[in-house]
C-alpha cells in the first residue's frame, strides 16, 4: 500500500504522552540521524548541532530545562525514548564557510568545473553577508535554517512510524550551560522528544487536527 505524503502530514501529531518502556531501535535511530543530516538549508550552510539523549541520565539532563513555567513538558522529556536538543550556530565565520565548502568538494559537488567551488563560496558568503552586514539578523537567519530542519524532521519521523513532541517550552539558557553549547559557538533553540505515542494517555492522538482554512492562508493569482 502506498502512503501519500499528504496523509503523513495530516496524520502526524504532537505526542502528549509516550509509552515509557518502548525504545526506538538502533536501526531506526540511524534513520533519525539521517533525517537530521539531510535537511536542506539556505546555501547549504547547515548551521546546526544536535545533542541526542538516549540514556535515562541524558534525558534527565535535558529535563532540567523544563522548569518554572515549562514544567508541563518535563514528563514527555522523561518518558520519550530519545530526546534531541536542536542548537543553532550563533555566527558563521570564514573558517566555518571553508569547512562546509571542503565537505561539498569531498562529496563531489565541484567535479563539473573549476568555477563551481569559488562560485559556491561566493554565493554562500554573499547571502551570509546580507544578513551580517545589511539586514543585521545573521543569528536569526541561521536559527531559521534549524527550524526548517525541524519541519522536515517531524514529517520524516511520522513516515518512519515515530512520534514526536517539538518543544520550545524549555529554558534554553539551562540547556546551553548543561551541554556547554555557547563555548562551542552554538545556542539551543528547542528540544524534540521522540518515541511512541501512548494510545491511552495521549489525548492529542484522538483529537481532530485544526488548521486555518485554505482560503485564509492561500492567495491564488
Ligand atoms: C516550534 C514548536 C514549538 C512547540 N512547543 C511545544 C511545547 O513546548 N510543548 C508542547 O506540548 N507542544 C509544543 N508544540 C506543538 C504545537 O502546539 C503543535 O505542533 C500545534 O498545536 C499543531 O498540532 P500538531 O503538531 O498536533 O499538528 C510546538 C510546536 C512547534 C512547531
Amino acid at each position: 500500500m502506498t502512503i501519500h505524503i499528504t496523509d503523513i502530514a495530516r496524520k502526524r501529531h504532537t505526542a502528549k504522552a509516550y509509552v515509557p518502556d518502548r525504545r526506538i531501535s538502533d536501526e531506526d535511530m540511524k534513520k533519525v540521524r539521517e533525517l537530521l543530516r539531510f535537511s536542506p538549508s539556505s546555501t547549504n550552510i547547515q548551521p546546526w548541532h544536535f545533542v541526542i539523549a538516549s540514556s535515562e541520565e541524558g534525558k534527565e539532563r535535558v529535563a532540567k530545562s523544563a522548569v518554572d513555567r515549562f514544567t508541563f513538558n518535563a514528563g514527555n522529556i522523561r518518558q520519550a525514548s530519545h530526546v534531541i536538543v536542536f542548537a543553532s550556530l550563533i555566527d558563521a565565520d570564514e573558517d566555518y564557510l571553508l569547512k562546509v565548502l571542503a565537505q561539498e568538494e569531498a562529496d563531489g559537488r565541484f567535479a563539473g568545473s573549476p568555477d563551481f567551488k569559488p562560485a559556491m563560496h561566493a554565493g554562500r558568503s554573499m547571502f551570509l553577508g546580507i544578513h551580517q552586514n545589511e539586514v543585521g539578523d545573521a543569528e536569526e537567519w541561521l536559527a531559521r535554517q534549524v527550524y526548517l530542519n525541524l519541519g522536515q524532521f517531524l514529517l520524516g519521523l511520522r513516515a518512519l512510524g515515530i512520534d514526536a513532541t517539538p518543544m520550545e517550552g524549555v529554558d534554553t539558557a539551562i540547556l546551553d550551560r548543561g551541554f556547554g553549547l555557547r563555548e562551542k559557538g552554538y545556542k539551543s533553540l528547542f528540544v524534540v522528544p521522540i518515541g511512541y505515542s501512548d494510545p491511552v494517555n495521549d489525548y492529542n492522538a484522538a483529537l481532530p487536527k485544526s488548521r486555518l482554512v485554505e482560503a485564509e492562508i492561500i492567495t491564488e493569482v
